[in-house]
């Protein structure tokens, strides 16, 4: 049984309760983050702080918790759950009013402050990353504000269970005939010595995974394009392949039917992943 964080306390799962008032439950009125966790310590802590405190911000929401508290708070979780290897989980929501209402609470009501361990023994070692995973593509039927990351997932979730019943593994979501990105990762394709991307804007989540994946790719002497780029441009590239916190680098090998490059996982995408496994975990706290 795992220990959660619950507004300032420690508890066992079960007894951590939150309010059927709480705007996050009833307004999808919060935000989250998740952290890595690599040999017990944290990957990328001061990224997802600063995403967080954006996040909040664009929404008009107080932050409750100091950057210092909030890694002390990671930290303990994983070491009174003891994961090696896993993700932590964290949720801040707008507050339980006394009834629901469109309007925002009293700035003085208390936020929701939620923490929780996934245990994910062998995440580094993911052997799916040897063979790759399949997607289709779908419309992105997302809100227009996708760089903050709020825990409206709906849309995302709609689409894992696409790709699903197709047989795949993820969906690539697309508008205006050009692919913004995964359902819960960046998406990226590979041509020659080039990384292409879809820059950063309103339209998607500014990965923390994608930025520390371009840095090391730029280091490495690779050309980085951020742009966008369609569907037809992924099939006919020599690689693809997502980042996120908890896939790290994935290879894509297929896209909508259709086999990226040799339908099998390309020397990039390899080496990038052994390169950010290598790098966060020696920079992980
Ligand atoms: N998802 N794009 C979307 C829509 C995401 O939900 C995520 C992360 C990313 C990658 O961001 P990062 O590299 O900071 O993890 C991009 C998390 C892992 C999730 O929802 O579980």
């Amino acid at each position: 049984m795992r220990t959660v964080y619950l507004n300032g306390e420690y508890l066992p799962e079960h007894e951590a309760k939150v309010s059927i008032f709480d705007r996050g439950f009833l307004m999808a009125d919060g935000v989250y983050e998740v952290t890595t966790v690599l040999d017990g310590k944290l990957i990328d802590f001061d990224g997802h702080a600063v995403r967080l405190a954006r996040s909040l911000s664009e929404l008009d929401m107080g932050n409750p918790i100091s950057k210092d508290d909030l890694l002390e708070v990671h930290r303990e979780l994983a070491r009174v759950n003891e994961i090696d290897q896993g993700m932590i989980y964290l949720q801040i929501t707008r507050g339980a009013p006394n009834d629901r209402d469109f309007a925002f609470p009293p700035k003085d009501t208390p936020q929701t402050i939620v923490l929780f361990t996934q245990n994910k023994p062998g995440l580094a070692e993911n052997p799916v990353a040897k063979k790759g995973i399949k997607v289709i593509s779908i419309e992105d039927q997302r809100w227009a504000r996708r760089d903050i990351k709020t825990v409206q997932l709906l849309y995302p979730s709609l689409g894992k269970m696409m790709a699903k019943a197709a047989g795949c593994d993820d969906a690539w979501m697309v508008e205006d005939g050009a692919v913004t990105e995964g359902t819960s990762n960046n998406a990226y394709i590979v041509k020659g010595n080039t990384i292409v991307t879809r820059n950063l804007g309103n339209e998607i989540l500014h990965g923390i995974t994608r930025a520390a994946v371009l840095r090391f790719a730029r280091e490495a002497q690779m050309n980085v394009e951020e742009r966008a780029f369609t569907i037809a441009e992924a099939q006919a590239a020599d690689e693809a392949f997502i980042t996120s916190a908890s896939t790290f680098v994935m290879p894509v090998v297929e896209i909508d039917g259709a086999a990226v490059g040799t339908g099998s996982v390309g020397p990039i995408a390899t080496r990038l992943r052994e390169i950010y496994i290598d790098e966060s975990r020696k920079a992980a706290v």
